[in-house]
């Protein structure tokens, strides 16, 4: 595109985001690297509605720093973390602030989040949409940021059915604002996020129109791939001992860190069952048949309380197993 379109292009998303724009985002109002990091690391999976009003906040009243973070122990961030899913992701930024809080020590300065992103990048739960949303948010780098909403407009842009990562780039370095980074991109994310909708998307108030080549059948652009997600049962054993379950710290790679519930091949006989849950993963949908075990003697290494389980960090799923034990005892 020509130059001179192109900064008219810029100036219509602008005067788009003046009026339109979701400018009360709290990560949008501060200038802290920090808050504004943690921020793009809970929308990574997650909806703007629910990290707003469950987790923004009270994660930030807990760790107000990246100091505050890295000093803190696992188990209280993954329970900070409890509810957002993806585990790794807490674990990631639990390491990344103590990586910078030693840097800061060897630097004799507080710890800091690098400006550039390829310093971002080689921090760990940093990928290269997440550097790039930092870098145009934090320090105002002229850069572009792409997640899925910004992916889906320069797809339909362009008419790309099937994007090639590469080259989706190349189109956003060439069509950022590197004048206004900061509000350009978050008015992608909005246009993305309001107008240029999955299905049936709002062609008519997008300040893109004009430059759109896919408006006439903007459904075909990105073609969805609709994945089979495979299906997995599991029997899970409660073993009960004077009103306490027993709970493992879970040690492989998946939900590493969080408490929870063994699955189990074949359930003692002497188990009742009382119920499945099922869970949805993004790899895969998760039944489990949960039966509970009264025991006359402990066989197992730790029993908690009902209450002593709400201060630990488990996953979802165990939450939903907990709620199916207290309606069958009735608690
Ligand atoms: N998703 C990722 N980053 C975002 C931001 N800054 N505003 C809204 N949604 C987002």
């Amino acid at each position: 595109m020509k130059r001179a379109n192109l900064e008219e292009v810029h100036r219509q998303i602008r005067e788009w985001y003046a009026k339109n724009g979701r400018h009360d985002l709290p990560w949008r109002t501060t200038d802290d690297p920090y808050r504004i990091y943690i921020s793009e690391v809970m929308l990574q999976q997650t909806q703007v509605k629910t990290v707003l009003e469950r987790f923004y906040f009270p994660f930030l009243e807990k760790f107000p720093t990246l100091k505050a973070l890295g000093s803190a122990p696992l188990d209280e961030v993954l329970k900070a973390w409890e509810g957002l899913g993806y585990y790794n992701r807490a674990k990631n930024l639990h390491k990344t602030a103590q990586l910078l809080i030693q840097k800061g020590q060897v630097q004799g300065i507080a710890p800091t989040m690098p400006e550039n992103i390829d310093s971002l990048v080689k921090l760990p739960g940093i990928g290269k949409n997440t550097a790039h949303a930092i870098a145009a948010f934090a320090f105002n780098k002229p850069v572009p940021v792409m997640e899925a909403n910004v992916r889906r407009i320069l797809c339909r842009l362009h008419r790309i059915k099937t994007p090639n990562d590469k080259k989706i780039w190349e189109i956003a370095y060439a069509m950022v604002d590197i004048r206004h980074p900061f509000d350009y991109n978050q008015a992608m994310m909005d246009i993305g996020a309001t107008l240029c909708l999955p299905k049936s998307p709002k062609c008519e108030a997008c300040p893109l129109e004009t430059l759109c080549q896919g408006k006439n059948d903007p459904e075909r652009y990105p073609t969805k791939v609709r994945k089979k997600v495979p299906s997995k049962e599991e029997h899970i054993l409660l073993y009960c001992y004077n009103d306490k379950l027993a709970l493992t710290q879970r040690s492989g790679k998946f939900l590493h860190g969080l408490w929870g519930f063994e699955s189990t091949d074949a359930p003692l006989c002497a188990a009742e069952y009382i119920g499945d849950v099922t869970h949805a993963y993004t790899h895969f949908k998760l039944t489990c048949h949960v039966h509970l075990y009264h025991e006359t003697e402990p066989s197992q290494e730790r029993y908690f309380r009902l209450e002593e389980i709400d201060s630990l960090a488990i996953s979802k799923v165990d939450r939903k197993i907990i709620n199916l034990y207290k309606e069958a005892c009735g608690s």
